[in-house]
């Protein structure tokens, strides 16, 4: 039997809700339904942060905070959560991210500002460093159109000489830990959105409703909602799966749950692949980072998905759950524009990825802006080179094709070569010819093929030890 309510706290108070649109984002709850107009909306579609709000969580006994857009985040999404409002900071006084906005005058519009202190809200609660680096992380999905950033970053920097007069965090766990964990079906208006805890309920009830909508973070999903105005009928919710919300090693391969949200595989990666794990530095923002998932990336299947060129370039393989499991290598999974291997009652269970510390890996992002911004053209090099030699080379390119697409020709080319100057050029010149991208808003034709064959050169230039860490 399945629940047909969700509970969560909504700021200090337990809240239950069932009677609402299934399709309704947290920040219309907010402000249609609560009249919490702190909350503001500037594009609805993730990208400037003035709807930042805080979602608390339990691990371990203690709560965990993490900053989301709430324009594309599904409200029944918030179960056994704690939603933290601008409105309710400092529990009845200024909090002490509000006290250094007000003294290092870091209020300037207004209409960002709620989204910037939220962004704070989030730092200071879970007491990190305000370096220069740090700040910048926090703030990635917080657009200040004033470029008034440095009163704004004095704010960060002066926020801990602040203390907070009252914390009722006792009672909020002791609420959280209230609330059932078991899975839920809400059905309104003949739409339906079901939550599974686990993974043996949700492979029953994802048979029996095909053409529905698996969701995680909802940072492409909920897009559909918020900019196409469609109606999501049956919607699936695997965000709080623990079963697929995991990463792990074992026997040299690491497990990634499909619904580990990127910003916990970033540490994890980070001694094995640090340049993978840097890359997802420049995934969207802090916001979409703590919400993305890699299951959402591979069901999205965009040519422009930057996990997914690193991961074919690593060789991983996808575990795919059906009524049965396969496992399919994802050199296979693409088929041609957004259409996958993937069958209609099935679902990305895990992606499994080899670790060879051997090989050399190299992720170039290619985009116009540094943060919050997708790519024009991606670069995945996964390469063995021994004594000068390129013993095994895989190159894969995002927004050179319809799909993430390996450069068979140019690394063909390449193995069993010297990695020297006369054979990349050549390769430049392979490169250019494989593929045959498109004109559109982020790059011309011209232009893809130029970074393509930029990028093979700098490529060679890191292996020189030439300092090119610019990206
Ligand atoms: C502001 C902004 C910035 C972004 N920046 C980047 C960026 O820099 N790089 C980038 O690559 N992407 C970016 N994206 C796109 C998006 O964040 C990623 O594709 C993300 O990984 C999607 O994950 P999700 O969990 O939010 O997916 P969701 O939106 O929940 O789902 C996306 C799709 O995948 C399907 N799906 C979800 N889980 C599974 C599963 N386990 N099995 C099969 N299908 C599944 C869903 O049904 C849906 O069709 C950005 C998006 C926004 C809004
Ligand atoms: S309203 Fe712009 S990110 Fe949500
Ligand atoms: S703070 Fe709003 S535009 Fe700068």
């Amino acid at each position: 039997m399945l629940n047909s309510k969700i509970e969560f706290v909504l700021n200090n108070k337990l809240v239950s809700i069932k009677d609402l649109d299934t399709n309704t984002t947290v920040l219309n709850y907010l402000r249609n339904e609560k009249n919490l107009t702190g909350t503001k909306e500037g594009c609805a579609s993730g990208d400037c942060g003035a709807c930042t709000a805080v979602i608390g969580e339990l691990k371990k006994n203690k709560i965990e905070y993490r900053s989301i857009n709430t324009c594309i985040t599904f409200l029944y999404t918030l179960n056994g959560k704690q939603l933290v409002t601008v409105e309710n900071l400092g529990n009845g006084s200024l909090h002490p991210v509000q006290k250094a906005m007000v003294e290092s005058d870091g209020s300037q519009c207004g209409f960002c500002t709620p989204g910037i202190v939220m962004s704070m809200f989030c730092m200071y609660e879970n007491k990190v460093k305000p370096t220069n680096e740090n700040i910048d992380k926090y703030l990635s999905g917080n657009l200040c159109r004033c470029t008034g950033y440095i009163p704004i970053k004095n704010s960060i920097k002066n926020m801990y000489n602040y203390k907070r007069s009252n914390s009722n965090q006792k009672n909020i766990l002791t609420l959280l830990k209230k609330i059932k964990r078991n899975n839920i079906m809400i059905e309104n208006n003949e739409s339906r959105f079901f939550i599974h805890y686990n993974l043996k309920g949700l492979i029953e009830d994802y048979q029996k409703n095909k053409n529905s909508y698996l969701l995680v973070g909802g940072t492409d999903l909920a897009l559909e909602v918020t900019k196409k105005r469609n109606n999501l009928k049956n919607i699936f919710y695997i965000g709080s799966n623990k079963e697929l919300n995991f990463i792990k090693i074992k026997n040299k391969k690491i497990h990634i749950g499909s619904a580990t949200p990127i910003s916990d595989i970033m540490p994890k990666l980070q001694k094995i692949y640090p340049t993978f794990s840097k890359m997802f530095e420049r995934y969207g923002s802090e916001q979409i980072r703590n919400s993305a998932s890699l299951g959402g990336n591979l069901g999205s299947a965009s040519p422009i998905g930057d996990s997914l060129p690193v991961l074919i370039a690593l060789n991983s393989q996808i575990v795919i759950q059906g009524k049965k499991q396969r496992t399919v290598l994802l050199d296979d999974y693409f088929i041609s524009y957004r259409k996958t291997k993937l069958k209609n009652s099935e679902f990305i269970k895990e992606i499994i990825i080899p670790i060879n510390k051997e090989n050399v890996l190299k992720c170039y992002k290619i985009s116009k802006r540094i943060d919050d911004d997708i790519s024009s053209v991606f670069m995945a090099i996964n390469a063995n080179v021994k004594n000068n030699t390129f013993k095994s080379i895989k190159i894969v390119c995002g927004g050179m094709a319809e799909i993430p697409k390996i450069a068979k020709l140019t690394q063909k080319y390449l193995l069993n070569r010297k990695f020297n100057e006369e054979n990349i050029n050549k390769a430049k010149n392979i490169i250019a010819q494989e593929f045959n991208p498109i004109d559109d808003m982020r790059a011309s034709k011209e232009y893809r093929k130029k970074i393509s064959q930029n990028l093979l050169e700098r490529f060679l230039h890191e292996q020189n030890k030439i300092n090119t860490d610019i990206y």
